[in-house]
């Protein structure tokens, strides 16, 4: 079984789409192996975030990820990280299809609603970045 991070934006909570969002993922099967809620500091934004520093949407971006709560959570199916990727919907709104995360509910490149770790790699480091105290049996 494999596990993956994701993230329910400032703009999920403030929309109360948090159980719509963690319904789609418990329908389709994955477990709920940890999850929290917290508002993050500017510290936790940018080792979240690290790999786009420098990049001209990071300021925007780290402002908004600290404006509000987020609700986080490690997810466990087969394929959790490509599973999830899909079920959350591409970036580019255009390209978002309807049924995803992103492609049901927003328009916008930055307020869209949820984070999931892109690779196996990238799940590893954010579990153990959010939830230390799982990194060693995942
Ligand atoms: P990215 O990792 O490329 O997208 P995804 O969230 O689908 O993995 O970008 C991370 C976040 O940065 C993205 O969710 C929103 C923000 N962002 C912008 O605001 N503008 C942009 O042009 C890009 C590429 C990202
Ligand atoms: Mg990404």
């Amino acid at each position: 079984m494999e596990r993956t991070f994701i993230m329910i934006k400032p703009d999920g909570v403030e929309r109360r789409l948090v159980g719509e969002i963690i319904r789609r993922f418990e329908n389709r099967g994955f477990d709920i192996i940890a999850l929290k809620m917290l508002t993050m500091s500017r510290d936790l934004a940018e080792k979240h975030y690290e790999a786009h520093k420098g990049k001209p949407f990071y300021a925007a971006l780290l402002e908004f990820i600290t404006s509000g709560p987020v609700v986080a959570m490690v997810l466990q199916a087969e394929n959790a990280v490509t599973l999830a990727r899909q079920m959350m919907g591409a970036l580019n709104p255009l390209d978002a299809a309807p049924g995803t995360i992103r492609g049901d509910f927003t328009t916008d490149t930055r307020k869209n609603l949820i984070h999931g770790a892109d690779c196996p790699e990238a799940a590893r480091r954010e579990i153990a970045l959010w939830f230390p105290e799982l990194a060693l049996d995942s």
